[in-house]
């Protein structure tokens, strides 16, 4: 058994599906379900009696203790946190009870119960926590991509959430011996991903012909993984990691923003064309930038290449085109989950003109009068185009 928090999430519930058909262990999965968590993504998985979930924070140590004592697992994956950057500058309290807290009270649980069990158990076992490269923050356009000894230097409450988590994670076995797995990736897309997040977003703006916010000059650089490669990167840290060591996970593919979403509009060009004729380019505008924007990550993951053989499967091409597939078959899955909170949440971020289609605004720019204030507009995308 492995127990796996967050798995009701993007990521969770892709790894859930992945470790029940290549690790064919069986996986106990505990989540909260907050806005990001949705039982639907484990519907592939649901009737499958492997997959036993639990509706839980990963903070509540009784609730915990009881599903370590009850179902014994062989290590623990913690994915649940909160995980969305622009949340995080609005509300970064939640960030703090989850990640930071969360975390501590799920290590404290894990270490007592790694503690009591018979040796050879107590040998095997391992806690893994899932990071993030945004903890190493924001790297000069010339510098080389951040390996496992690049010192943190996080610059959004996500990100501090995220890196206080790490440093708790590591003093666990320091200090108690816990055998620990820490895992650091970059920005991954792919099915199931909640349409708040900038790939998402895109796709479901561009097929709702609704503005497709660009945040500043568009120039932020992000290194782009697909999910399912960070899955089987995951598991074979878990397999084979050493313990107390961190592995970064990436696929060498940095993209400027602007790039992507110029990508994903051609795309959608190609797979689903406007009823117009026209380009989804025309859809794109520029908004005020997110504050503390970090310009650049980029990740080194020589490591797990080199020790435990691990590679990216996907082309970022083959990768995008793929998961753009997915939300075109799946515009149900996308309607149920842009609701009442969705739809608040984005007209609190992007202004409520922007939830609107883009008739509704000529030029394509976003209503509110904070995101609007940065020059550019659609007229400044297509012309770089
Ligand atoms: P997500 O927001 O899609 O999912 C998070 C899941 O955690 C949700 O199902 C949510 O219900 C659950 N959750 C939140 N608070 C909880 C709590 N207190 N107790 C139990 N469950 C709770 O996030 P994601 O993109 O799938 O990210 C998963 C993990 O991977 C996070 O730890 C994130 O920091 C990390 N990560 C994400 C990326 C990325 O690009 N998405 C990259 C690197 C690392
Ligand atoms: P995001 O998907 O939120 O991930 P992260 O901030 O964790 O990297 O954003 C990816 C990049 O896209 C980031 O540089 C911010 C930018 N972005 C936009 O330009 N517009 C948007 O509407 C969103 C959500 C993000």
């Amino acid at each position: 058994m492995i127990l796996i928090t967050g798995g009701a999430g993007f990521i969770g519930s892709n790894l859930v599906r992945y470790l029940l058909s290549a690790v064919a262990g069986p996986v106990l999965n505990l989540d909260k379900l907050t806005y990001a968590g949705n039982l639907q993504n484990l519907a592939a998985v649901w009737s499958d009696q492997r997959h036993v979930f639990v509706r839980g924070d990963i903070a509540d140590a009784d609730l915990i203790a009881r599903l370590l004592a009850q179902y014994r697992p062989r290590a623990v994956l913690n994915l649940a946190a909160e995980s969305h950057v622009d949340r995080s500058i609005h509300d970064p309290d939640s960030f703090m009870r989850t990640n930071v807290v969360g975390t501590f009270r799920l290590l404290e649980a894990a270490c007592a119960y790694w503690a009591a069990l018979p040796a050879d158990q107590q040998a095997r076992f391992r806690f893994l926590q899932v990071s993030t490269d945004e903890v190493y923050g924001s790297l000069d356009g010339a510098a080389p991509p951040a390996a496992e000894d690049a010192p943190y230097a996080p610059n959004s409450p996500y990100a501090a959430s995220k890196a206080a988590a790490d440093h708790l994670v590591r003093s666990f076995h320091r200090t108690y011996g816990l055998p620990v797995l820490t895992t650091n990736c970059s920005n991954n897309y792919g099915p199931h991903q909640f349409p708040e997040k900038l790939i998402p977003l895109a796709i479901h703006h561009a097929l709702e012909d609704k503005p497709i916010p660009v945040y500043g000059d568009g120039g932020n650089i992000r290194d782009w993984l697909h999910v399912e490669d960070h899955c089987a990167a995951i598991a074979r840290v878990l397999a084979d990691g050493r313990p107390g060591e961190s592995y970064n996970i990436g696929a060498t593919n940095e993209l400027p923003n602007i790039a992507l979403v110029k990508l994903i509009c051609a795309t959608l060009d190609e797979e689903r064309p406007r009823r117009d004729g026209a380009s989804y380019l025309r859809q794109i505008a520029f908004v005020a930038d997110r504050p503390g924007h970090d310009r650049r990550y980029a990740i080194d993951a020589g490591k797990i290449r080199r020790e435990l053989g691990w590679a990216p499967s996907q082309s970022f091409e083959a990768g995008l085109r793929q998961t753009i597939r997915w939300y075109l078959n799946n515009q149900d899955w996308v309607s149920n989950v842009t609701t009442g909170a969705y739809r608040d949440w984005i007209a609190r971020q992007y202004g409520a003109s922007a939830d609107r289609p883009q008739g509704d605004h000529p030029g394509g720019r976003i209503g509110n009068a904070a995101l609007s204030a940065h020059p550019g507009g659609v007229e400044a995308a297509a012309a770089g185009l």
